[in-house]
């Protein structure tokens, strides 16, 4: 029987009306101005604008339907899996960093040194990512992940870290790092935990291998003895940063 025309059973209708009623509650999803800036307009989206569009409209203040839906008590791992883009040089860093024989605050350093690009923002996403995970991970931890960012632009041949030849195809080779992060290499030149920021850098760099495996599951383990996940979920823990976290998991909510 062609199953196009197969009358509908009971739970099938039921489906077929909790999908409709789903379309009648759909609310509108608003963008942030931070979006329109990224694409070189500065606007936002207004009440009155949506309205214009939309009559009538209720506008998202929950979950963006179009993402895949985050657990009730989010961890890193969640995220990892459901709101970074990209796991694959975040993984290839940490398995590099693990097969050197690294300590553990530098494999997680690592495995979370460009979280920011991948979930949020390119823009200074030493800093970014710093803040996200200041809260849950020993302070070496969150510092070299901030500095890394300057540090990348700064060779140290005697560790081991040229200039990379890619930032050379990037950004050319008349590139020359903005005052403050020149100020900030400068600092962390002589801090006691240069090395930890260092070595990000060092296993960052020879990292882009697409024959390397990888796999997440290699970390839960470490990522569990040193991230301190909150109980009520990352996000919902009253954090100085769990503000940004919830920005992850709802990226287009109204307010
Ligand atoms: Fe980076
Ligand atoms: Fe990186």
């Amino acid at each position: 029987m062609n199953e196009h025309i197969k009358p509908q059973s009971i739970s099938e209708r039921a489906d077929h009306l909790e999908e409709e009623m789903m379309h009648e509650l759909e609310r509108v999803v608003s963008k942030s101005t931070l979006h329109y800036l990224a694409d070189g307009e500065v606007k936002m989206d207004t009440s009155a604008g949506l309205w214009a569009k939309h009559p009538g409209a209720k506008f998202n203040m929950g979950p963006d339907p179009r993402l895949p839906p985050m657990p009730a008590k989010p961890t890193l791992i969640d995220y990892f899996k459901c709101r970074f883009a990209q796991h694959a040089h975040l993984l290839q860093s940490a398995t590099h960093a693990l097969k050197n024989g690294c300590n553990e605050k530098v494999i997680l350093a690592c495995l979370l040194h460009d979280i920011a690009v991948v979930s949020f923002i390119r823009c200074d996403h030493g800093y970014w990512g710093a803040q996200m995970i200041e809260p849950y991970v020993d302070e070496e931890v969150s510092w070299a992940v901030r500095t890394h960012q300057a540090l990348r632009f700064f060779p140290d041949e005697a560790a081991g870290y040229k200039y990379p030849d890619m930032y050379v195809k990037l950004f050319g080779d008349d590139y020359k790092p903005e005052p403050y992060i020149v100020a900030e290499y400068e600092r962390a030149r002589n801090h006691k935990w240069y090395m930890t920021s260092r070595l990000i850098c060092i296993n960052d760099i020879y990292s882009f291998d697409p024959n390397m495996k990888v796999n997440l599951d290699d970390f839960v383990d470490i990522v569990g003895r040193n991230f301190r996940q909150p109980e009520e979920g990352l996000g919902f823990d009253n954090s100085p940063s769990s503000h940004m976290w919830r920005t992850m998991m709802w990226p287009n909510r109204f307010l």
